[in-house]
Formats: C-alpha cells, structure tokens, sequence
C-alpha cells in the first residue's frame, strides 16, 4: 500500500496534458465483444479500472494489451459468458458486458454488483431495459443470468438518465432484430464517444447526445479502430487545482466543450477560466484575493458533474463565504466531508445538501481516501493546505487518475508517493 505526502501551499503554473477518459474507454472495452477480431483503442489511460476491465475480458477467452496508450482486444477466441464476483466488486462498471454478451451470444452471467460508497447504484434500469428486448432474466446466488435468442428492438424509458445504463442498452440494441427507442438517455459525452465507435462498427444509431436515441439494429458488426475522448473530469480536477493554489495552469485537452458547467461555475468564483486554441487556461485571481463562494447542484450532462463536486467542494472550501452545494445524482457521496473537516474545513451536511463556510487556510493532516473523487477533491485540499498532508489509500485514485502525482510535480507540486508503514 501506498501514501501521498504532500507539503501544500505551492501556486502550480504550467502546461499539463489530459488523458483519454476512464468512463469512455470502459463502455469502447465492452463494445469490442459485439464483433469477432480485434479492435483497436487509442488515447487509452493506464488505470487500474482499465486493467480490471483488461483482465475480465481476459478472463471470458478474449485477447487483451495495453501498451504506450494502445488497448488491443481480441474476441475471436472469446467462449466465457461470466463476469465473475472477484472482478464485479471491485469496478462496478464491468456491468457495461452484460448488453453486448447477450446480444451477441445469447447468454450472460454476470455479478450483481452490491453497494458501493457513494450510493445504493442499482442495476435495475439496465434489467428492465433487457427485458423489454425480450431477454429472460433471472437473479440467483448474487448473479444476474440473461438469456436470449435474438434480442428484439423495442421502446425504453428510463426513469431516470443512466450513463452505463444507456450505453449497455445502445451496445444491445445495435445487435437486435428491428429499432430501439430509448427516451430520458444520459447525454454524457462518454455515451456520444461510444455511438460514434458503434457506428463505426456498423451500427445504426441516431441521437446520441440528445435524450432520444433510435437504434435500428444489424446483424453482425466489425471490430473497430477508436480514439478515446479526454477526459473532462481530470480536466476539471487540475482547472480546480489552479484555482485552490492561487497558480496559472494550460489544461491541453482536445475537448473544453465538455466542460462548460465547470467553467461558467469557476468563472463566478472569479477565476480566470478560458478556452485557449490548445485547451483551458485557468488562472486564480491574483495570490491574495480568495476565491468567491458558489453554489453547485449536480445533475446529469450538460449539468455540473456529480464526478466533480468532491473537487469543487475542496475549492469552497477556502471561499469567501459560504456555499451550498446539492448532491442530486448519488445519495451518499458527501464521504469526503470527514476528511476535509479534518484539514479544518467548515461543512455542514444535511442530507444531500452541504453548506460550505470558507476558512483562510485549510491546514496539512492524514486523511484517508473512500472513493475516486473523494481522492482527488483531498489531494486538492493538501496542494493548498499550510503544512504536510499525507492521504492514505490511494488505490482509489488510481482506479481513475493516470500518474496524477506526476502530473502534479511538473506544475510544481510538492508531491511524494511513498509506501504506507506496516502498522
Ligand atoms: N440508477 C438507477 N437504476 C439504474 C441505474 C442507475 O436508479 O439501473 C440511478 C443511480 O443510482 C444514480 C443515477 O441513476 O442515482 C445515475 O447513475 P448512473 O447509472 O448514471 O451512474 P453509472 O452509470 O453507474 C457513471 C459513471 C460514474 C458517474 C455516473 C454519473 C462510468 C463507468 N461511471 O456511473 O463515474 O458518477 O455515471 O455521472 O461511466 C467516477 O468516474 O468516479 C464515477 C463514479
């Protein structure tokens, strides 16, 4: 096991490049099983998630690499129809094979995924969705098991949007017989990114992006050569790394319209927050003057991302003022709170709503890491706290974050990873 030691108060200013997206790059994995041979995916990050979902399709008989960015995977030989528990619990999103193994071999088993830290996150929608395409569906001993011998197109709405939800109907329905219509869809980027390989693929998708999706299904699909979109939640995570730092930061992203909530949101906290021709520059107001409070409610695409409220709420944290922020996607993803309160941060929660007093300075402490973005919003307050921070558990910002420290020095960061003491 790894720490983070982190001495804060360093103004970061450079030039930093953002990787592929973590939450395209799982859903174009899972796509890669609805054609036989092997398909290419470029602008791939080296994350644990990624090489959980590697090691699953390992695990069903398909080829899996990933080198300098480049995922190759190989479903010629794929004849394994399980995601197994061991691999389930540990990435949630290896749910997304469940449409593509039934729609192109007629059968799937695959973990319930269980709780999770930031909210119940429940399956159903995707099951429901399954069904209505006419795949029989059967819970036992923790496992979903679908059946089916020919998916047929049909007409789903979600009661609420879903992203992986979304994307494991898509991927089902482009291998269907007749046209899916799927209405309240997630308008995520992520889910534009894998209609776009799917259609490359040979499927016939329409409205992707827009909350009506029309999917006339095929019979067969061929393996794709994709490149990833970057990611817009790391983007965030360093534009809010400028802002808490009081530094000047060149975000290189293909891609700042994805993120025009988090740049409106950061302009009224009066930081200077720009698209440049190469990105993003975002740059604090000067090394004086505080950030303004603001307040922040999440809710799907194009609204203010659930995946960087924790960040956002380590940047209130040493606002002028009070903000309040409302949690309206996951019902339990305030677990960064403790942690911040323990750097001296002022949060008051009541049920999905905080409210944010800023304080002049957070202060170094040991904080431990619960979630993905609970991580990254701590690593924020330690790059601005007085004194030395040291973050423990770090696995969980591996699962999302490629070489983040790294990325961090060369903004000027004082950042060390260095191995936990065996207690
Ligand atoms: N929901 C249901 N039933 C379902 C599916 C979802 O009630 O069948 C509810 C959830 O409980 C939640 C809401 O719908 O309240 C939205 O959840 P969604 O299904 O959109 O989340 P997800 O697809 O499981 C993806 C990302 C998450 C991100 C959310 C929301 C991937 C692999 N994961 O999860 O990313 O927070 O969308 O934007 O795409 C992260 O990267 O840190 C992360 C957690």
């Amino acid at each position: 096991m790894e720490k983070l030691v982190i001495a804060g108060g360093v103004p970061l200013r450079g030039e930093v490049n953002i990787s592929g997206s973590k939450n395209a790059t799982l859903p174009l994995m899972a796509a890669s099983i609805l054609a036989a041979g092997k398909s290419v995916l470029r602008s791939v990050p080296e994350l644990r998630d990624v090489l959980t979902m590697g090691s699953l399709l390992k695990k069903m008989g398909a080829g899996f690499s990933l080198r300098d960015s480049v995922c190759e995977m190989d479903t010629s030989g794929l004849n394994e129809f399980t995601a197994p528990y061991e691999l389930v619990k540990t990435m949630r999103a290896s749910v997304l094979v469940l449409g593509p193994l039934v729609a192109r071999y007629g059968q799937a088993r695959v973990s319930l995924p269980g709780g999770c830290a930031i909210g119940a996150r429940p399956i159903n929608l995707h099951l429901m969705g399954l069904e209505r395409m006419g795949a029989e569906i059967e819970l036992a001993e923790g496992y979903v098991k679908a059946r089916a011998k020919r998916l047929n197109g049909a007409s789903i709405y979600f009661d609420v949007p879903t992203v992986t939800g979304t994307e494991n109907l898509m991927m089902a329905a482009a291998l269907a017989k007749g046209t899916t219509v799927l209405e309240n869809c997630a308008r995520e980027p992520e889910v534009v990114d894998l209609a776009d390989a799917l259609i490359r693929m040979g499927a016939r998708i329409e409205g992707a992006g827009g909350s009506l999706i029309e999917i006339e299904g095929v019979d067969e699909l061929r393996p794709y050569g994709h490149d990833v979109i970057p990611d817009r939640i790391e983007a965030a995570t360093f534009a809010i790394a400028s802002a808490i730092t009081g530094g000047d930061i060149l975000i290189k992203t293909s891609r700042p319209d994805f993120m025009d909530a988090i740049m409106i949101k950061l302009r009224e906290t009066r930081v200077d927050a720009v698209k440049t021709p190469g990105g993003l520059r975002v740059k604090a107001n000067g090394n004086s003057g505080r950030p303004a409070s603001v307040n922040i409610t999440t809710m799907p695409y194009p609204g203010f991302p659930t995946d960087v409220q924790a960040q956002f709420m380590a940047l209130m944290c040493v606002a002028n003022g009070t903000s309040i922020i409302n949690e309206t996607v996951f019902e339990n993803r305030f677990m960064h709170v403790p942690e911040l309160q323990r750097m001296g941060a002022q949060i008051v929660l009541q049920g999905g709503m905080a409210s944010v007093t800023g304080v002049e300075k957070l202060k170094g402490a040991q904080v431990m890491a619960t979630d993905l973005r609970a991580s990254a919003s701590l690593v924020l307050a330690a790059l601005a706290a007085e004194g030395e921070s040291e973050i423990h558990r770090l696995y969980h910002l591996d699962r999302g974050y490629e070489r983040m420290e790294e990325k961090l020095r060369r903004l000027g960061a004082q950042i060390r990873r260095v191995p936990e003491q065996r207690g």
